[in-house]
């Protein structure tokens, strides 16, 4: 059975037993304490929690989920995916644990023909907590499970949790058994792989406060209900039904895995064992690569881009890993554009959606192939260098901190270099590579030790949002300033009942006009007036769903929680960030009128009269592009196009063509903000009231900020104005001093520039000229030393090229009619020289130029040197040139002595 039929069937049954079909969340969901959705439960904690009313009792979904804790399991196990699908079925309050085992059973034991999926009855094991004596009868009274196949099992394998705080219970899991094949009998306590957990009942009743592991947490409190959660991994039923080993094997991953093999030129499963436990290194990597693009695929489908750190990490660190494994594999080439495409070809199939995002999906995808085959090349380069480096001290290996260094600055995985070393003939000193990486760990152990207690932190939120017990109501769409009441607070992070001035406070209003940072728009600021005091708030956040925070401090006087509070907002600062806000939906959909409908949203920042917008495109935007979608957006606002906002249901928002951006969390009614009929997007920020509040937009420029996303930034309304006017004071002052219209500004500084170039090359002709012109001169002053000719001048502010060519011109008007020497200084910024020429009976008679400079030079206070016919040098003291040359004299009088 496909595993998309798997899916059909399982939410086909649950509505027929009266569950609403919600569909998946995106993985990506506003919850502090998660990187990524990884259970069918999370859009329904708020439910389970009593936070919200569920608007269903019973509910059923098929969620994407993400888990990475199990990353390094990949592929070595049949078990661990990191991107899996987890069918669900919720019970609100409603039925309780006697529903869960009944419809479970009747799913699963009913034959394929009658819809079901005809699991044979006496293969199915199930695990009940080690006292639930009630889920254990149930399960002997409902169902055929006899007692031998019931165990028994303690909370590390029967009470689940997120794993931080928030819902959990006692659970009931079934396990289907695999046949002797797979290992040996006595139930799934003895072998997980033969007896395989599909499906896990839980039985939500209990608030958790503190998850420290799976067997050590604090329960806070039974729930307001007693709750179903259940969830089957979806590629787990399909490996059964599909009769294959493990999930690599299913038809919505296999395809992939066989491309890979395909293009590596390896066989699959050619020399491994039974079962994926005793595999080939190979069979891993294939499985490896198998997962790891498909939850790529998904990851970006669901708008993750490629980064250093968090949800973009996990991406960058699965793409990458899937590309170095293909090399391992010994397929050097790009392969995600071999690879991509046929995992799409499969889920396409359950998630349409990823075939209109193709394009920027496959973007982003190939962008980061590319950036790591440079980090690749980078890298070996470094690693060629290390290496040489070993054998050249004749070591045969090469240091762990080298390896380090590699896999901790160029992100080069150390089984690479394991691999290129070996190919060099070398080893790696991989005991030194590990304990360094340990002590790594240990660092990021300490940091992730202060991150924890950031779930205190939320723990305290949780506190505030209990003793406020609905969500906080936000009037700032409509009001600027309204009163509320003081509904908790924290001092300097701890829970308190009052405050006095001086004093650092968060606090909670049930009511406030304030907004809260959230989709790119900055916080608002202001004041909070309690009693007789008064509160500064210079940040706003909701670090919880439906509970907003005030950041501050009291200025003046007391405050107390239970008070009476008056919120007023700092109103300039909230239109500059609304105009900003509405700037960028009028940017965004220029840009895709403009590029294409993959140009999408990958980021913002709206803050006072400037604007940051990133977008996911992987080429610059042409200058003359640019231009077009800087004059659209002014057009726009010419037009004075209304700007409105809209709740309704998300579906009739989708159709009505309006954009969603990602990370949009399901629910039953989403915000539409829309400028005329031309721009529509789900958002919860605040705007202007008509594009022609903006007044004005400029863009400022465009660039890559990496992979396959690139930036623009751009100024509103007055700033954008205040730009605009000091260039054009600019261009006034450059016109006055140019005498020049502004039009003509550009050409008439293009030809200053060509007269400066020319002026200064005509200058330097007639220098040289000059400097020539006394060459005849200087040589008729030749005078006798010892029987040898001898010129010396100081020719004043000469240097280089010119002082060369004169002495030479000297010389040669000397001629070959006995021994001549031609010694000429000049002065070139400040800094002596000088040049000595010889001519032929010079050297003949032992009259070497270098020794003549070299003495004459350090006269200078430098030094010098060249060959026997030509030499110069230089010094830092032009005062000592006439001390320099007499050295000059003397030394020759000295050598042409000695010589006669
Ligand atoms: N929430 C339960 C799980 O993830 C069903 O196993």
């Amino acid at each position: 059975m496909e595993t998309a039929e798997i899916r059909r069937r399982w939410l086909s049954f649950f509505e027929s037993k009266g569950h609403t079909v919600v569909p998946s969340a995106p993985l990506l969901y506003d919850d502090p304490n998660l990187l990524f959705v990884n259970a069918g439960m999370v859009p329904f904690k708020p439910y389970f929690l009593g936070q919200e009313t569920p608007p269903f009792n019973r509910a059923t979904s098929v969620q994407k989920c993400v888990r990475t804790q199990d990353i390094e399991e990949v592929g070595k196990t049949s078990r661990h995916g990191t991107f899996f699908q987890m069918n669900g079925n919720f019970s609100f309050g409603d039925y309780f644990k006697a529903g869960a085992i009944e419809f479970a059973w009747e799913l699963l034991t009913t034959s394929q023909g009658r819809g079901g999926y005809g699991l044979d009855p006496d293969k199915i094991w199930v695990t009940v907590y080690e006292d639930d004596d009630e889920a254990a009868d149930l399960w002997v009274q409902q169902t055929s499970v006899t007692r031998d196949r019931i165990v028994r099992r303690g909370s590390a394998d029967n009470y689940w949790s997120m794993g931080v705080p928030g819902p959990g219970g006692p659970c009931s899991e079934i396990y289907v058994d695999r046949g002797p094949e797979y290992g040996p009998e006595g139930g799934p306590a003895v072998d997980e792989d033969r007896f395989m957990e599909i499906w896990n009942l839980v039985f939500m009743q209990h608030e958790l406060s503190a998850v420290r592991s799976k067997t050590d947490f604090d329960i806070l409190g039974g729930l307001p209900h007693k709750n179903i959660d259940t969830g089957m991994g979806l590629e787990r039923i399909a490996s059964i039904l599909q009769g294959v080993d493990n999930m690599y094997e299913i038809d919505e991953v296999y395809p992939v895995l066989d491309r890979a093999a395909e293009l590596a030129g390896k066989r699959y499963g050619a020399s491994g064992g039974q079962n994926a436990h005793d595999s080939h290194p190979d069979d891993i990597r294939l499985r490896v690569v198998a997962d790891h693009v498909r939850s790529g695929l998904m990851l970006i489908g669901d708008g993750v881009t490629p980064g250093n750190e968090g949800r973009g990490y996990v991406l960058r660190r699965m793409l990458r890993r899937a590309v170095r494994s293909m090399r391992l594999l010994g397929y050097d080439d790009p392969c995600l554009p071999e690879l991509l495409p046929v995992s799409l070809e499969r889920m396409s199939r359950s998630y349409p959606e990823l075939r209109r995002d193709w394009s920027r999906i496959s973007q982003v995808a190939y962008a980061e192939e590319d950036a790591f085959r440079r980090t690749l090349a980078a890298g070996t380069t470094i690693l060629d260098t290390a290496v040489a480096r070993a054998k050249s001290s004749g070591q045969s290996t090469l240091k762990g901190s080298d390896a380090f260094a590699l896999h901790d600055t160029y992100g080069f995985p150390i089984d690479l270099t394991l691999e290129m070393a070996s190919e060099q003939g070398l080893t790696v000193d991989e005991a030194g590579f590990r304990e360094l990486m340990a002590a790594q760990r240990d660092r990021a152990k300490a940091d992730a030790k202060v991150k924890k207690q950031g779930h205190t932190d939320t723990h305290l939120y949780r506190e505030l949002a209990d003793a406020l017990g609905a969500p906080v109501d936000f009037t700032g769409y409509t009001d600027v300033a309204g009163s509320g009441r003081v509904a908790g607070m924290l001092v300097g992070g701890q829970s308190a009942s009052g405050a006095r001035e001086g004093d650092e406070i968060e606090v909670v209003l049930d009511s406030t006009p304030f907004y809260a940072e959230a989709g790119g728009q900055l916080a608002d600021r202001g004041l909070i007036r309690v009693g007789g005091g008064l509160v500064e708030v210079d940040d706003v956040q909701k670090p919880i769903t439906g509970l907003v925070v005030h950041k501050g401090r009291v200025v003046s006087g007391e405050i107390g929680v239970g008070q009476e509070a008056e919120a007023s907002i700092d109103v300039d600062r909230r239109r500059s960030v609304s105009r900003s806000h509405t700037a960028t939906h009028v940017l965004h959909q220029a840009l895709r009128d403009a590029l294409s409908s993959t140009a999408t949203q990958a980021g913002s920042l709206n803050s006072p009269g400037r604007l940051r917008f990133d977008f996911s495109w992987s080429k610059p935007v042409p200058p003359s592009v640019f231009a077009q979608i800087e004059e659209h957006i002014n057009q726009v606002l010419i037009d004075d196009l209304p700007v409105g906002a809209q709740v309704m249901d998300k579906k009739s928002a989708l159709e009505s063509g309006a954009l969603a951006m990602f990370g949009e969390k399901y629910g039953q009614e989403v915000r539409v903000v829309s400028i005329g009929e031309w721009s529509k997007e789900l958002c919860g920020g605040t705007h202007a009231q008509h594009a022609g509040q903006l007044g004005i937009v400029k863009l400022l420029g465009e660039s890559s900020i990496g992979s396959g996303v690139r930036r623009v930034e751009a100024l509103v309304g007055l700033d954008a104005y205040q730009h605009l006017t000091n260039e054009s004071l600019i261009v006034s002052q450059l016109a006055d001093a140019l005498k020049a219209r502004p039009d003509e500004l550009a050409g008439r500084v293009e030809s200053l520039v060509t007269r400066l170039r020319d002026a200064e090359r005509e200058i330097a002709a007639i220098k040289a000229a000059q400097v020539l012109a006394g060459a005849a001169a200087l040589a008729d002053s030749a005078r006798q030393v010892g029987g040898t000719r001898l010129v010396t001048a100081d020719a004043g502010e000469v240097g280089g090229d010119d002082l060369r060519r004169l002495v030479l011109d000297v010389r040669s008007r000397l001629g070959e009619a006995g021994p001549a020497v031609v010694a000429v200084t000049g002065v070139a910024k400040g800094r002596p020289s000088i040049v000595v020429a010889t001519n032929g009976s010079a050297r003949d008679a032992g009259v070497r130029a270098g020794d003549l400079v070299k003495a004459a030079a350090g006269v200078l206070g430098g030094g010098g040197g060249g060959k026997p016919d030509l030499a110069q040098g230089g010094g830092t003291d032009a005062v000592r040139i006439p001390d320099a040359l007499n050295e000059i004299e003397t030394r020759l009088g000295a050598l042409t002595g000695a010589a006669g």
